[in-house]
C-alpha cells in the first residue's frame, strides 16, 4: 500500500499552480454526455475520481478521447445503455450526476447509490425530490436509483437545505425539461456557477447561478462546446493553510482570490500577511498563530472541503479557537490521528475544542477521508521529524501531484510502497 514519508520542520516556499476544480469537472464531464456533438474539455484535474467518471461514461457508449492529460473530447452520440454501476463509480460521490444528464437527456437513468468519503449520513432526498417535481418517477431498489420519466416538465423547486450536488443535478436535468424550473435555496458555490455556464454554453438558458433562486428554461437539445474548467479553490486553500502551518511564504496561481475570501479572512484572523494579484494568492506565515473561531457553512461561507486543513493551522496557534462544523457530521476524524501527534484538541458533538500546542511531532497516521488526508500532510510537514501517512488512496482522489507540488516548495515528502523505500528516505533526507 502506498504512503507518504515526509521530514517535517521546512517552511514550504515558493510559487505552486493550482488545477482545475475537481467537483466542478465531475458535474462537466457528466453534463457533456447531454449532447450529441463533440465537447471539449480543457484544465481537468488528473485525478482519480475523475478518471473512474470518464470511464463510467465510456462504459456506456460515449466517445472519450484524451487529448492530453489535462483535455478531454466527449461525444454522447452513440450512448447506448442508462444503467451506471461498477465497484469504482460506487466509491464516488459524484456518480449522482449521471442521473441527472441521463434523465434529462433520456428521460431514463439508473445509477448506482454514490459512494464517497465517509464524512457523514450523505443523503440524496433532495436530488430525488427535484427529479419528481420535474415529473420523474424515482425508485431505489437492489442499490440502484433508477429514474424514469415519459417528458419532464418545468417546476418550481425548493431546497429544505443548500445542496451542491442537488442544485447542479436539478440544474442538469432541468436544462432539457419543457418549461421552465425555479430553484429557491440553491448552493452559490463558484462549482455551480462554472456547471452552469459550461450548460450555457451547450446551449442552455440557466440564469442566476451564484444566486439562491436559478431559473432554468428548458431547451430542445445541447450542442457543442469547448470550455475550460475553474481552479480549484481547494486545493489552493490547502496549499495557502500548508503555507501558514509550516511557517513558509507560498504564492499560490491560477487561481480565483474572490473564490478565496472565507480562507484568506481566517489566515487574515490568525495573524497570517495575505497578498491578493489578478490570478494568484500569495500567504506569509506569522509566528505565533493567532486562535479563532469557525463555522463552516455553504459558500460564500467557510468550506467544509477545507475544515481539517484550517484544524490543522489552529492546532499550532496561541490560546484556544473552536470550529464548528455544520455540514457533515463525521469530519472530525482527523483528531483522533492528530492526537498522535501531540495535538490537543476536543471534539464534543459538532464543535472541536483546539488548545494549541508548540509543535506536532512525527507519528505514523492514517487518512480518513481526502480532505482529511490533505490535512494530515500538513501537519507532517509541520511537524519535528518523520510522518507517515497511510491510505493515501483518499488524498489522490482529488489531489493531483500533491506530493511533487509540496517538494516544488521545499517539502521534504515521498510516496513510498514498502519499509525498504522509507529507509531509504529517510538515509537521503539525514
Ligand atoms: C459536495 C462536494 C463535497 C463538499 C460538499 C459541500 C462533490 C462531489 N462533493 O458534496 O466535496 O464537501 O458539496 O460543499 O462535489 N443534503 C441532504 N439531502 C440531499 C443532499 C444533501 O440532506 O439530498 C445535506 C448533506 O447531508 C449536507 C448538506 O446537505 O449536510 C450539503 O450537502 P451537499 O452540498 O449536497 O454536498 P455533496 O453534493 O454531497
Amino acid at each position: 500500500m502506498d504512503q507518504y514519508v515526509i521530514k517535517g520542520g521546512t517552511p514550504l516556499c515558493g510559487e505552486v499552480e493550482i488545477g482545475g476544480a475537481k467537483n466542478a469537472a465531475l458535474a462537466i464531464l457528466a453534463a457533456a454526455v447531454m449532447a450529441d456533438e463533440t465537447i471539449t474539455i480543457e484544465n481537468l484535474p488528473n485525478v482519480r475520481d475523475i478518471n473512474v467518471m470518464l470511464q463510467a461514461i465510456e462504459n456506456i457508449g460515449a466517445h472519450v478521447e484524451r487529448v492530453d492529460v489535462h483535455t478531454v473530447k466527449i461525444n454522447g452520440a452513440l450512448i447506448h445503455g442508462f444503467t451506471v454501476d461498477n465497484e469504482y463509480i460506487r466509491k464516488i460521490r459524484a456518480s449522482y450526476y449521471l442521473l441527472g444528464a441521463l434523465l434529462g437527456k433520456y428521460k431514463n437513468a439508473e445509477v448506482a447509490l454514490p459512494g464517497g468519503c465517509a464524512i457523514g449520513s450523505r443523503p440524496i432526498d433532495l436530488h430525488l425530490k427535484g427529479f419528481r417535481a420535474l415529473g420523474a418517477e424515482v425508485e431505489i431498489r437492489h442499490g440502484m436509483v433508477a429514474a424514469s420519466a415519459k417528458d419532464l416538465h418545468g417546476t418550481h423547486i425548493y431546497l429544505d437545505k443548500v445542496s451542491v450536488g442537488a442544485t447542479i443535478n436539478i440544474m442538469m436535468a432541468a436544462s432539457l425539461a419543457k418549461g421552465r424550473t425555479t430553484i429557491e435555496n440553491a448552493a452559490k458555490e463558484p462549482h455551480v456557477v462554472d456547471v452552469a455556464n459550461f450548460l450555457n454554453c451547450m446551449g442552455a438558458s440557466i440564469r442566476g447561478a451564484g444566486t439562491d433562486v436559478i431559473r432554468i428554461s428548458g431547451v430542445e437539445r445541447l450542442h457543442k462546446a469547448e470550455y475550460s474548467i475553474i481552479p480549484d479553490q481547494i486545493e489552493a486553500g490547502t496549499f495557502m493553510f500548508a503555507a501558514a502551518a509550516t511557517g513558509g511564504d507560498v504564492t499560490v496561481k491560477n487561481v480565483i482570490p474572490k473564490h478565496l475570501e472565507a480562507t484568506t479572512a481566517k489566515l487574515l484572523e490568525v495573524g497570517c500577511r495575505v497578498e491578493e494579484f489578478d490570478d494568484a494568492v500569495r500567504v506569509m506565515a506569522c509566528h505565533p498563530l493567532h486562535h479563532t473561531q469557525v463555522t463552516t457553512l455553504p459558500y460564500p461561507g467557510f468550506p467544509t472541503d477545507m475544515q481539517p486543513q484550517m484544524g490543522i493551522v489552529l492546532g499550532l496557534s496561541s490560546g484556544t479557537s473552536t470550529i464548528t462544523e455544520s455540514i457533515f457530521e463525521n469530519r472530525f476524524k482527523y483528531v483522533d490521528e492528530l492526537a498522535k501527534m501531540g495535538a490537543n484538541i476536543k471534539v464534543e458533538g459538532n464543535i472541536a475544542i483546539i488548545y494549541g500546542v508548540d509543535r506536532y511531532t512525527g507519528a505514523r497516521v492514517s487518512a480518513p477521508d481526502l480532505r482529511a488526508g490533505a490535512a494530515l500532510v500538513i501537519a507532517g510537514l509541520a511537524a519535528e521529524g518523520i510522518t507517515t501517512v497511510d491510505d493515501i488512496y483518499y488524498i489522490e482522489r482529488g489531489y493531483e501531484a500533491f506530493d511533487e507540488k509540496l517538494r516544488k516548495l521545499g517539502g521534504q515528502i515521498q510516496k513510498v510502497s514498502s519499509e525498504k523505500e522509507i529507509q531509504k528516505f529517510k538515509l537521503k533526507i539525514s
